[in-house]
This record gives C-alpha cells, structure tokens and sequence, in this order.
C-alpha cells in the first residue's frame, strides 16, 4: 500500500446553518462523507476519519458503510483547524493522502494522480473562475511557494484565482516532522495545514502543484454549494447515462440516482424523478412520473404516475394519475386513476378507471392477486386479501370482498331506481 489516507471532517460546518453536521448532509440522498471514503477505499484499506462536533452521528454513519474506516477525534478547543486535526494521526503508508469530508465529487482517477511518489510533497490546485473563500496559492517558477487563508490575504494576494484545493499528498515522515512546527497565529488562531508548505519548503522540500478540475474538487461549504454539488453529480450521471443510449428529454428537468440503472433503449420524459436502485429496461418514462426503487421491463409509465418502492411491472401500460407499490405487473393495462398496492396482476388484464385496491385493514396490510384477461370495471374496489381468478369481469362501481372464481361475472351495486317527478314533488 501506498498511501494512507485521512479525511477532514472535525469541523463546525458552521457555513451549512443547520445543526445536522455538514458532511451528513445530502447530495442526491447520500451523505457527502460517503463519496469521499467509497473513493478513498478504492486506492487504500489504512483510511482514517477526523471527528469532532456530533462525533457519535458522523461515526455510525461512516461503520455503516464503511467499516473499515479508523476513527480519530480532535480537541477543537485545544486545536482547532485544519492541523489540529492531524494531531492524534499515525500513517501506516509512506505517503499520506490528505482529503476533505466535504468534496463529493472528486474521482479516484484524480486522486491516483495526486499521490505521485516522485515528490514528498504535492498539493491539488485549480485556477478558479469565481475564487470565492479559497485559499489562495502563490507559485514561484514550477513550485508552490505558500498558501495563503483568504482570511489572511493582502488585496493582491486575493486577485490571485490560483486557489488551493484543500488535498495534500506528504511523505509520511516529513509531515510527522513538520505538524509539530505549525502554529495558529493568524487571523482565525487556528491551526492551519495550509502552513505545512511553507515550513516544508524552509527544509528545502520541492512543493509539486498537480492542477485539478475546480468543480470536481470543490468544497461544499453551504447549502449553495450543496445544490451546486447535486446538480454537477447530475450532470454528470445524465451524460453518462445518454452515452449509453438513454433519451433524456430536457435532461435539467430530470433527477436520477446514482444507483439508478438502465438497460437497452430507453426514453425518458422532461420532469422524472427516478430515486433508489430502480431499473428501466426498454421503456418510455413520460412526463412528470415519480419512481422509486422500482423494476420497469418492456413498459411505458405516465405522464404523471407515480411507482412507490418494489414494483416490478413488465410489458404494461401505466397512464396517469396510476399509483403502484409493491405491485407485480405483467402484461396489464391500467391506464388512469388507480391504486395498485401490494398485487399481482396476470396478463391480458385491464384495470378500468378508478379501481383501488383497498390493501390495508387499518392495522396490516392484505395482497390482492389477480389472474389472467380479467375485466376490472372502472370505479370498482377490491377488499384485500382478494383472488380474482382468470376470465372474470367484474362490473363497474363494484366492491370485490370475496373470491371470484374463473369465468365468472361478479357485480354488487346497489338496484338502480328512477322515481318520476320526485324532484317537483318534493320542492313544490
Ligand atoms: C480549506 C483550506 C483552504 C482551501 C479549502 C479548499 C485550510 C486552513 N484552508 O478551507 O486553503 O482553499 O479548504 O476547499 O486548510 N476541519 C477539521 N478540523 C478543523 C477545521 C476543519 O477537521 O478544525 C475539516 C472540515 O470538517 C472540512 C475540512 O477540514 O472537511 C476543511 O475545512 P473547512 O472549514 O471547510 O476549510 P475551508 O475554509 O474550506
Ligand atoms: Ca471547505
């Protein structure tokens, strides 16, 4: 092994306003820290995470995911900033690889290229558009020279666009060598990693600049950059996925997660949200349709349906206004209004307008299983737990509470009745 890795994440997060800590919070419904470390776990297995502020919060969430993850703790009163949470640090690797909890979208192709062993010291940076709060970098010839906290740079300084990305690449030894020698006088009194070049340069160490890409490397600091990351991380998986040959209509308009899958040709309308591990095989998704963890095989969906977790609908017709959980679909059509939860439905089926599937008694929920070229009526309801055999129709505004056999019609209406004149007979 290379490198050991550590991830800053001790911090306040105080720019994010919200109690939640800031690597928790959320980009496509994942926290920030999980990107990072899923990242750091493919180029390491000696990855440790600095904690301070909700330390027991943060840490659950990391072994959930990432047992293997060494858990350290900063002193923020004692030592705060960024050095300060190198205090308690021991790299295994002769090279340690510094990284931030909040930078999501970093890939592991740029982080192979940070940890080259040619240099004892190598520092991401990117020539910034907008260089907001960044560090700011100051080169001399093809080395770094310092860097310099916003918050402590002259007007000149902070025309620099040059910014510092926040990761580090070390020598295992010459930071263990240099960490002592850091201080915290400055404008913040914290203790500032940043300064780590400086005194690393004094002992004659080459500072090697790699240049990154400014939004892969961006920090996420508030819930602006939060959307910022979001919608990048979208981008992103749209391109990719229209490389593959999905039809992305007005893509912006589109949100998918990243554990979202498609399979041979697929058509996606403007305003779908597809969230958790769904699957969409040869299918048309129209306009407006909300999917959660779902399989959709041979189908199309919408506009306007919404699919609840666990369906898996195959060679059907979903129109609008269709709501499905827990529904196994095949080969039916249901093409407006209707409530399908917890059945499964045979081919040849048409489910008319208005039908529910009443599934839930109150206290459990009840499955409604329905056979082959059944006729539902439209505005009918299905008492669950219910089996409606093959070649049954039943008749509109029915309420289903039994057993239908094969073949057989089943209507319960109330009689219908017409009294002449009534409406004269009762206002005059
Ligand atoms: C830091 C850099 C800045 C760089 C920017 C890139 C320093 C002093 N500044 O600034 O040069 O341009 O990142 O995004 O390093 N953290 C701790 N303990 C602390 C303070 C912070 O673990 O005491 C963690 C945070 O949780 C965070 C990371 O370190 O994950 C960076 O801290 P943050 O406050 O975001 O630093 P920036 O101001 O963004
Ligand atoms: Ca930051």
């Amino acid at each position: 092994m290379q490198s050991s890795i550590l991830i800053l994440a001790a911090g306040l997060g105080t720019r994010m306003k919200s109690k939640k800590p800031k690597v928790l919070q959320k980009i496509c419904k994942k926290s920030m820290i999980l990107y990072i470390l899923e990242k750091a776990f493919k180029i390491s297995d000696d990855v440790s995470v600095v904690l301070s502020y909700e330390k027991e919060l943060i840490e659950k969430e990391i072994l959930d995911h990432f047992p293997k993850t060494k858990i350290l703790e900063q002193d923020l009163n004692k030592f705060p900033g960024t050095a300060g949470a190198l205090k308690n640090y021991k790299p295994q690797a002769k090279q340690t690889l510094i990284l931030c909890g909040d930078m999501p979208l970093i890939k592991e192709q740029s982080l192979k290229k940070l940890i080259d062993t040619n240099y004892d010291f190598n520092v991401a940076i990117f020539n910034a558009k907008d260089p907001k709060n960044y560090g700011r970098v100051i080169l001399k010839e093809d080395s770094l020279e310092k860097i310099v906290e916003f918050k402590d740079a002259s007007e000149e300084e902070r025309n620099v666009s040059l910014c510092n990305a926040g990761v580090y690449a070390i020598n295992s030894d010459l930071l263990m060598q240099i960490l002592p020698l850091i201080d915290n006088k400055n404008e913040a009194k914290e203790y500032y990693l940043t300064d780590a070049i400086k005194l690393a340069r004094e002992k004659g160490v080459l500072i090697h600049p790699v240049f990154v890409d400014e939004f892969e490397f961006m920090g996420v600091n508030d819930k602006f950059e939060l959307s910022k990351a979001e919608e990048l991380m979208q981008d992103e998986l749209k391109k990719y996925w229209m490389k593959q040959g999905v039809i992305f209509h007005l893509p912006h308009t589109i949100y998918i997660d990243p554990d979202v899958c498609f399979e041979g040709e697929c058509e996606i309308y403007e305003n779908v949200r597809i969230e958790g591990k769904s699957l969409i095989v040869n299918s048309i998704i129209k306009s407006s349709c909300v999917i959660e963890e779902s399989e959709v095989f041979n189908s199309d969906i919408g506009p306007l349906a919404h699919l609840r977790p666990k369906n898996i609908i195959k060679n059907s017709h979903i129109g609008n206004f269709v709501e499905c959980k827990n529904a196994k679909l095949n080969k039916i059509k249901a093409g407006h209004l209707s409530y399908l939860g917890d059945c499964e439905i045979d081919e040849g089926t048409n489910i008319g307008c208005g039908v529910i599937t009443c599934n839930y008694d109150g206290i459990k929920k009840h499955k409604s299983i329905i056979g082959k070229n059944v006729f539902i009526g439209s505005n009918s309801e299905l008492i669950a737990p219910v089996n409606i055999e093959d070649d049954v129709i039943i008749a509109a505004g029915s309420c289903v509470d039994k057993k239908v056999e094969k073949g057989a019609l089943f209507i319960n209406r109330a009689t219908s009745k017409i009294i002449k004149d009534y409406f004269y007979k009762k206002f005059q």
